[in-house]
């Protein structure tokens, strides 16, 4: 049976497996898929080891940069994000990076949640890897602006000179933004720690704005409970995005796109 797997450390929490545990049943393509806790001083090593015989894996915190450097090729978004989600073995037996994260997010807002993005201002808040890995999908989709804010704003400033060549994108802190967006993406991490990036209520119109946290959990994350308090018109949460970077890499790995909805709403339920 042909072996992919998720590389991370620590890798326990992820959902990956089961997602594409799922993915196989519903288009009946034969795999397995593991969990994979890759040492953090090698994992070259480790990576190179499981794909002496493995086809595929994903990749998540802390080696997506060293996927990078691992992969013999790169997909162009992937080359644009610096940053590599997914490894695929080519019959030639070199590995193929690719990053599907961006992928994920466009797709979680333009299908899932219907929201076209073209001429739209967008907020992008964070400015670590997830937010370069996005900003290429983004800025595809021709929004009006695009603005980057991070609370150490040199790394916005350096994110919005390198994407420049694709669309509208400058740089801001925290506070020197409050007029009104269409979008707003948390893409920070402090959502894990139950922290909001400060950020001014008035860029929420109310009834109007739309908020997307690409953090999930079972209840609310503090920037979507913040969001609906101020009148957000929309909250969404990153599962979406989760789901839909999954069944980007696995179209990559065996040429079918599975529907994402039913694993979408299983993976809901056993939130819940
Ligand atoms: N749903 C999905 O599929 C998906 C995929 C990828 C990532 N994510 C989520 O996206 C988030 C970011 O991940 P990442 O890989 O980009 O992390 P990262 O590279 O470590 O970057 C973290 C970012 O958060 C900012 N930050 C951290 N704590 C903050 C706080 N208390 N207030 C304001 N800003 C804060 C950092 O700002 P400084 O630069 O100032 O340090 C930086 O911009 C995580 O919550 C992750 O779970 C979700």
């Amino acid at each position: 049976m042909d072996r992919y797997g998720v590389f991370g450390n620590p890798i326990g929490h992820s959902k990956s497996p089961l997602i594409h545990r799922l993915f196989a049943q519903q288009t009946g393509e034969q795999l397995s898929y593991e969990a994979l806790l890759a040492p953090l001083e090698d994992f070259s090593g480790f990576a190179r080891a499981f794909f002496a015989e493995g086809k595929g894996g994903n990749v998540t915190v802390p080696f997506k940069e060293q996927a990078y450097q691992l992969a013999d090729s790169l997909t162009a978004r992937a080359q644009r994000a610096g940053a590599v989600n997914t490894l695929k073995k080519l019959d030639d037996g070199r590995l193929l990076g690719d990053n599907t994260d961006g992928a994920g997010l466009v797709h979680d807002l333009t299908v899932n949640a219907g929201v076209a993005l073209k001429g739209k201002r967008i907020l992008l808040l964070g400015a670590g890897g997830a937010v370069r890995g996005v900003l290429e999908p983004l800025l595809a989709e021709q929004p009006a602006a695009l603005v980057i804010a991070n609370r150490t704003v040199a790394k916005a400033e350096q994110l919005a000179r390198e994407f420049a060549d694709l669309g509208p994108v400058v740089a801001s802190g925290f506070d020197w933004i409050d007029a009104s967006v269409d979008l707003i993406v948390n893409g920070t991490s402090a959502s894990l720690a139950g922290e909001l990036p400060p950020i001014a209520p008035s860029l929420i119109a109310p009834g109007h704005t739309l908020c997307y946290d690409m953090m999930y959990g079972k209840q609310p994350t503090a920037f979507n409970r913040w969001a609906s308090e101020h009148g957000a018109a929309r909250t969404l949460d990153g599962l979406g995005m989760l789901v839909e970077q999954a069944a980007e890499a696995f179209f990559l790995w065996r040429g079918v796109r599975p529907d994402s909805a039913p694993v979408l709403a299983e993976l809901r339920r056993q939130l819940a």
